[in-house]
């Protein structure tokens, strides 16, 4: 029987929900992870009311909730959800897909994703449903892995990865679909939103030997404003207007 992509992404989660967090909320992980949702929180408005879509473990809508504002998460997979529902207990997660929300229409503020688009097989589904549940003057800000020189052996590595078994929490073959700035505007236009920023953040990786994180998360910020070629996640904000 053949396991469709989303199938297998969920299976995966559900199989690795008990160590995400030592990859994502522990030492470079935790930098890593932060100095992503740093660029959301920016582009988003503070104390809002927030759906984050892939919410995993919770990760970001604990950090978004930490000053004010109600979140809420969705996932496909079940076993993040319930390690969401331990980190805040006083929000609301729930199994579903980013592609078919199960929220009234304007029900939020601020709609957040976080490394999770690549896996989304039908981005304009998911853009569509983001549109239809923020409400107007509401601002989306998602970011994941982008499609340039740097991402493109990514792909092969995870194939590798896959079948040689290694246990990591991300390197398997999902067949992700990586975007770059001109797809993702046109994703975002077409969808109907206003005020669409697209720009590269992202230089030192989770994945790097301690010295070279640590270096490469000093230069980061001269990267992201000077030399973005050299960044690898794509970050878009928009606004419903
Ligand atoms: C790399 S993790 C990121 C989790 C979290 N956003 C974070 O920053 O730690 C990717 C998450 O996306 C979820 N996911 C993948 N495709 C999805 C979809 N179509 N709808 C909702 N969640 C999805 C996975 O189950 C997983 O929890």
């Amino acid at each position: 029987m053949s396991v469709t992509k989303t199938e297998k992404i969920r299976k995966h989660y559900d199989t690795v929900a008990d160590t995400y967090d030592i990859h994502y909320d522990d030492h470079r992980g935790k930098k890593y992870h932060t100095h992503l949702s740093n660029h959301l929180m920016k582009a988003l408005p503070e104390c809002g009311n927030l759906l984050d879509i892939g919410c995993g473990t919770g990760l970001f809508v604990e950090k978004y909730i930490q000053h004010g504002g109600q979140g809420t998460g969705v996932d496909i997979s079940e076993k993040m959800v319930e390690k969401a529902r331990h980190r805040c207990p006083d929000c609301e997660f729930i199994v579903g897909t980013g592609e078919k929300l199960p929220f009234d229409d304007s029900t939020f503020n601020a709609v957040s994703s976080v490394l999770v688009f690549s896996y989304v097989k039908d981005p304009v589904a998911m853009l569509s449903e983001v549109y239809r549940v923020l409400e107007p003057g509401g601002s989306v800000a998602l970011c994941t892995l982008g499609k340039k020189l740097i991402t493109s052996g990514i792909p092969s590595l995870y194939k590798i990865g896959e079948k040689i078994r290694i246990k990591h929490v991300v390197m398997k073959d999902f067949g992700e679909h990586y975007y770059n700035e001109k797809e993702m505007y046109s994703l975002f236009d077409n969808a109907g939103f206003g005020d669409v920023d697209v720009k590269w953040c992202s230089f030192a990786h989770i994945d790097m030997i301690d010295p070279i994180f640590s270096l490469a998360a000093r230069v980061e910020p001269f990267v992201e404003k000077s030399v973005p070629q050299l960044a690898y996640n794509i970050f878009v904000s928009a606004k419903k207007e």
